[in-house]
């Protein structure tokens, strides 16, 4: 089945399908400056939690093979300038700051073992690299974990895109959609379109129709009445920060999703690797909330459909954990209470194992 491809490291630097130009045209770039891929990441060439972490990692492995420190010192202080310049890209995706915490470890460690800068970069490069296959076993994970929640046949709902576009694997939530219908579940997707970015209408409809899997695209404020209709199965979304509690930050306008679905009985699924955790926050009023050009709001693909007003643009909302019926990571299955189940999962080893 086909996966979409939205980030490689290549000779030539790390390549991005600009996320932008979809459905209409599939367009990559190749930056070789880490400065580059932070503005791509800011501007939205990539995005989806876990791939902004993959380009994160690659952006420092970039910084650092082309940097002209001649001693470690010197190159120690240049990464803390490109972990600063990639960090301040977006606040709400925590795997962003995860891939450069462990990229930053992962230079802390080689460089207690050896001074050689070129096998300090290569070391770099290679990690950037093992982040990227990491998320897609991990995607697989998830995937086989959710699953098992899906109902057999009929309609599931999602939320943006939680697809192969932003994980750079086969996905956290459409993953487990994935999974479930090549194991012969009869699905069919309802996608909402996703104001004001549309990350539904052209992203998520163009991989689930690219992969053969059936959708059929509605527009946000249709959520209600489809939930309402008693043939809405599952709804599974993805997640840019979990807090300790279990309160749960994804795309604007998942949090009236969830509030619908327990108003009508749907269970309400968060699927996300265990990097997607920020055990520290308490509660979601700890989880920054991105605010976005409010130009994205009154302009449609750069045509203005709104008078000069004020608009607002938060790019996420936190779901509070009372709504979620379980978390799927590719270490296993989260329920409530959160509290326990998350530090569980967080401090289990690789294995699969499903944490109450
Ligand atoms: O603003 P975006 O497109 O980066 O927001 C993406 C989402 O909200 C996704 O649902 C989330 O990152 C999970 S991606 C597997």
């Amino acid at each position: 089945m086909y996966v979409a491809q939205p980030i490689a490291w290549t000779v030539r630097g790390v390549t991005m399908l600009d996320q932008r130009r979809l459905p209409a045209e599939e367009i990559s770039y190749t930056y070789t400056d880490y400065r580059e891929v932070a503005k791509a990441i800011r501007e939205m060439v990539i995005r989806g939690a876990p791939a902004i972490g993959v380009a994160a990692a690659m952006g420092v492995a970039l910084g650092v093979l082309h940097s002209s420190a001649e001693s470690v010192d010197a190159l120690t202080t240049e990464l803390r300038e490109i972990c600063a310049t990639l960090s301040e890209t977006r606040p709400t995706a925590v795997d962003l700051s995860w891939a450069l915490e462990r990229m930053c470890i992962r230079f802390a460690e080689f460089t207690a073992q050896t001074s050689d800068l070129a096998k300090i970069k290569q070391a770099m490069v290679e990690e950037a690299q093992q982040i990227h296959l990491e998320k897609k076993a991990t995607d697989e994970g998830i995937g086989r974990f959710g699953a098992e929640f899906m109902p057999r046949e009929g309609q599931v709902m999602t939320q943006c895109n939680a697809g192969a576009l932003a994980t750079g694997g086969i996905g956290t939530a459409l993953g487990v959609i994935r999974v479930a219908y090549e194991q012969g579940k009869k699905l069919h997707v309802l996608v909402p379109e996703t104001r004001p970015y549309l990350q539904g209408a052209r992203l998520t409809a163009w991989e689930l129709h690219k992969g053969g899997i059936p959708l059929t695209l509605i527009t946000d404020n249709m959520v209600g009445h489809f939930l309402k209709s008693g043939k809405v199965g599952a709804i599974v979304t993805g997640a840019d920060r979990i807090a300790a509690n279990g309160d749960t930050a994804n795309k604007i306008g998942t949090y009236q999703m969830a509030v619908l679905a327990k108003e009508n009985s749907v269970p309400f699924y968060i699927a996300a690797p265990v990097s997607t955790f920020d055990l520290s926050i308490p509660d979601g009023d700890g989880i920054p909330i991105e605010e976005r050009s409010a130009a994205e709001v009154t302009h449609l693909q750069g045509v203005r459909i709104a008078p000069d007003v004020h608009a607002a643009h938060p790019a996420f909302d936190v779901t509070p954990a009372r709504y979620i019926a379980a978390i799927f990571t590719e270490r296993g299955v989260a329920l409530a209470p959160y509290t326990e189940s998350l530090r569980a999962l967080a401090s289990s080893p690789q294995s699969a194992v499903t944490a109450r």
